[in-house]
């Protein structure tokens, strides 16, 4: 979603910031602009459409100063056009200001500002916080931030400049990610640490209800009651390189690639083979607090959604732990039964979205103990849970996930392992299991050895503006997570159903046109899934089959197939999802779509 950069120090700020935001261009964006304070004023540059759009406006009117503020802007009041583009200005058109989030009360704002003479030239909520804080500014724009803020109702990540103190910026943070990077004699804001690892590895997270001001001399934290705060220097722990696409034609193809390395990265340190068990000391419960839960509760958005599902049916089967899996963005609104006997897990890969954040804390406000399965070290979700795992995928730039997802079923798998010794899985089971999932990074890599293959079955969706992805079981939210994969990319429509439901609808749909995909490993429902390829079979419909080593049968029902190896029928998911990120990523390539940054997504939706 939006994205933030500002900096003071020593060095023109405009290649730093357009830097910057190159960094977050991943996020997804529709617009961008910079403000430099330049010796005489603010100078705000800023276009409609992709950076390349602002690098061009700009040309060689690259202005020279040293302190500045860049933005992308992901649409949310207001049009993706050239006004609605932050930085906005105050009435006087000295200060500056970028903004991520929403504010809610914009509306009234506006109007008490508009009886004061203020004139606005957008739509959006923004330009009405910059006049906010010109109103409030008599001198120093710290001030004059904190100030406005306490009118402000809603969620906000900030960066302010004004004229009148050149060498300063001040950001704020109330919903919306933030830190503060540390350099040698400069200093640097940012709504994410891509934008300025290049610079620095030593950041400063901003909590909710705090400031920094950053100048020359140095970096201060501050709350809005006007406290001094004091907050540890974390350094992060990859590099530039780890966000390089390293030769790959896309950073989805690269992380599609890396599965084999993040999985056994989220497994690293965790699994205890003499006792058949997962270590999970970040959980921070015991193995008698661990016995108490009742029931468990899982919550998230979009591709974490589709993991909660799986981690459902790993958590009934292995642990026989009676399990739900909510929507975040509906759990928070609907009065859910949740009380100290319920466990609430929060997945997420960014950590910072909005209603999963939002169901966290609707769970802990209801005495639920909640822990968090994060990829993105250091962020809100994962400050805000009592407990949780970091995936350690490592960052995940492509705006469609896939590596994260993998490792987020794996380290549900490590859940699950450990619930299910507890509540009476036996010693041989666990160890098996371990075995089982130890074979996984191979197995992944046994799959993606084969990419060509896929690459070819791309030709089975040309032509096709639909598609249905089927699959029972533990497959079912594969098949869900395969379509989306579809969708997300290459803007094909395609619907996940469990392979059952199919006769109730979705049957109606099937002619040559229509092909369908099959998700139909060896396992307890594989003769019913037969009939179902058969179902469609009947009726013209093309077939292509993910199927196990070995299954004749399938293979020749199917228009075509592909396999994948043996595994525990529980893990399947990580080697049925592998290759369906793979077709989506062929099929969008061959339709010559935007793999990396889809038409209207975002990497991190940090709004309702
Ligand atoms: C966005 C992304 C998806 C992601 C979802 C949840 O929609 O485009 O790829 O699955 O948000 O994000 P999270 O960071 O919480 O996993």
């Amino acid at each position: 979603m939006c994205g933030i950069v500002g900096y003071v120090g020593p060095r023109p700020a405009a290649d730093i910031l357009l830097d910057g935001l190159r960094r977050l261009e991943y996020r997804g964006y529709d617009s961008a602009g910079l403000a430099i304070i330049n010796g005489t004023g603010v100078q705000v540059q800023k276009a409609a459409g992709k950076l390349s759009v602002l690098t061009e406006l700009i040309g060689n009117r690259k202005p020279k100063g040293t302190t500045g503020i860049g933005h992308t802007r992901w649409a949310t009041h207001g049009a993706p056009n050239t006004s609605n583009a932050h930085p906005h200005t105050d009435g006087s058109g000295r200060i500056a200001l970028i903004h991520n989030g929403i504010i809610e009360n914009a509306g009234a704002l506006k109007t008490v500002l508009l009886k004061r003479g203020h004139e606005f030239t957008s739509e959006t909520d923004t330009e009405v916080l910059a006049h906010l804080v010109g109103e409030y500014y008599s001198g120093s724009l710290e001030q004059a931030v904190a100030s406005a803020l306490h009118d402000v109702d809603g969620a906000y990540g900030i960066a302010v400049v004004s004229a009148d103190e050149p060498d300063v910026v001040v950001a704020a943070r109330k919903g919306s990610p933030l830190l503060v990077g540390v350099g040698e004699g400069e200093w640097f804001v940012a709504s994410d640490a891509a934008a300025i690892l290049e610079h620095t590895r030593s950041v400063v997270y901003l909590d909710d209800g705090e400031m920094a001001v950053l100048s020359r001399d140095g970096y201060r934290i501050r709350n809005l009651a006007e406290d001094e705060v004091d907050k540890p220097v974390n350094q992060i722990d990859w590099d530039l390189a780890t966000i390089e696409r390293d030769g790959y034609e896309h950073f989805m193809l690269k992380e599609i690639f890396e599965q084999p390395e993040s999985i056994a990265d989220t497994m690293r340190g965790h699994l205890l083979d003499d006792e058949g068990s997962s270590r999970l000391h970040g959980l921070n419960l015991s193995d008698e607090e661990l016995c108490q839960f009742e029931r468990i509760v899982i919550t998230a958005c979009g591709t974490s959604w589709h993991a909660a599902l799986i981690g459902e049916y790993l958590l009934e089967d292995l642990a026989r732990m009676p399990t739900e899996v909510e929507y975040a963005s509906e759990f928070r609104y609907r009065n859910p039964v949740i009380d100290d006997r319920t466990l609430v897990i929060a997945i997420s890969q960014s950590g910072e979205t909005a209603d999963t954040l939002a169901a966290i804390k609707e769970a802990k406000s209801r005495g639920a103990r909640t822990i968090g399965l994060v990829n993105v070290v250091g962020s809100t979700i994962a400050r805000e849970v009592d407990g949780g795992l970091y995936l350690r995928a490592g960052p995940e730039i492509g705006v469609a996930s896939t590596k994260a997802f993998t490792s987020q079923v794996t380290a549900l798998a490590l859940v699950a392992l450990r619930l299910a010794r507890l509540r009476g899985m036996s010693l041989e089971a666990g160890q098996a299991f371990i075995a089982d999932l130890r074979a996984l990074p191979r197995l992944v890599r046994v799959v993606l050895d084969r990419a060509e293959e896929l690459e070819a079955l791309a030709d089975f969706f040309t032509g096709s503006t639909n598609a249905l992805y089927l699959g029972r079981g533990v497959n079912f939210p594969v098949a869900l997570e395969g379509a989306l994969k579809m969708k997300e990319i290459s803007y094909i429509h395609a619907e996940g159903y469990p392979a059952a439901e199919m006769k109730h609808g979705p049957i109606a749909l099937i002619d040559e046109n229509m092909p369908v995909v099959f998700i139909a490993p060896r396992d307890a429902v594989h003769s019913k899934i037969v009939s179902n390829i058969e179902e469609v079979k009947a009726r013209g419909g093309r077939v292509i089959a993910l199927i196990s080593d070995g299954d004749d049968e399938i293979a020749k029902l199917a228009d075509a197939s592909f396999t994948i190896p043996m595994t525990n029928s529980a893990l399947t998911p990580i080697l049925t999802s592998v290759p369906l990120q793979l077709f989506a990523y062929y099929v969008a390539v061959r339709r010559e779509c935007n793999v990396d940054q889809p038409r209207n997504l975002a990497k991190s939706v940090t709004v309702e």
